[in-house]
């Protein structure tokens, strides 16, 4: 029995890396969409399509329990596959609930793709959650492509994070909710914007108690023959992502 983990591209290696280091003694299956990148620019039916062909793909090769390492895909196609297969689900939404508990000012802010920040699943979420503090959300077009490029810490991507996060600290924010995981390879330049004053939510560490809790739930049991996690991608250089994941550098253990 494996467990996969997908994204559009390489966001959701963050999580794996997290899932790897917790988990050790199960393996795991990823496929970053990556000839489909950014999935904030396509329709939510294309985005279901898209998901719906990696789960077969993963189901395929004996996942038990699939990851939606992507914010986007969580937030247009999660509820299909819950549907459509029988095995379960762990999505990732912005993290609304902690940060309006955390929040101090009565101000967060958001920063997630076009389709999650338009979705009708944040807007429920803040709906439901942060009903009585103000939620600024905002769009990070063009970041989700500068991290695919290797371009995540360098001036080009902190002018535009400036560009989007300014207008947030002018709101007296406290609390900034990371609504893409691509954007956590970000947080070195996110963090000198923001300041100590902000505290930066990355949804990372519920996702893996998440998994922890159906592993128990469906006996989904250890393998007796660990590997190396398998990276899949629909685009056309697998090496260049086995390498961008071994070079992940997590900022802390859970
Ligand atoms: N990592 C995806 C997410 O969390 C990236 C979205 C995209 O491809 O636009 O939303």
């Amino acid at each position: 029995m494996n467990i996969g983990v997908f994204d559009s591209g390489l966001g959701g290696l963050w999580i794996l890396k997290y899932l790897e280091e917790e988990l050790p003694q199960y393996n795991f299956i990823y496929f970053a969409d990556q000839i489909h990148i950014p999935y904030g620019s396509h329709t939510p039916d294309q985005i279901i399509k898209f998901s719906t062909e990696i789960t077969d793909f993963l189901f395929n090769k004996d996942c038990m329990l699939v990851v939606v390492a992507c914010n986007t895909a969580t937030s247009s196609a999660i509820s299909t596959l819950r549907e459509k297969y029988k095995i379960p689900f762990v999505g990732i939404e912005p993290a609304i609930k902690p940060a309006s508990q955390l929040s101090k000012t009565g101000h967060i802010g958001v920063l997630a793709t076009k389709v999650t920040v338009e979705g009708q699943k944040l807007h429920d979420n803040i709906e439901r959650f942060a009903s009585n503090i103000e939620v600024h959300t905002t769009i990070g077009y063009g970041l989700v492509e500068l991290v695919e490029e290797g371009k995540a810490d360098t001036d080009e991507a902190e002018a535009l994070l400036r560009k989007y996060l300014e207008p947030l600290l002018e709101e007296n924010i406290d609390q900034l909710v990371l609504g893409c995981t691509h954007y956590a390879f970000l947080i070195n330049r996110i963090k000198k914007i923001v300041g100590d004053k902000v505290h930066i939510i990355d949804p990372a560490p519920s996702v893996v108690r998440r998994v922890k809790q159906l592993i128990i739930e469906n006996n989904i049991l250890p393998t007796d023959n660990k590997k190396e996690p398998e990276i899949f991608t629909s685009g056309s250089n697998a090496e260049k992502v086995k390498e961008f994941f071994n070079n992940i550098k997590l900022p802390h253990t859970l």
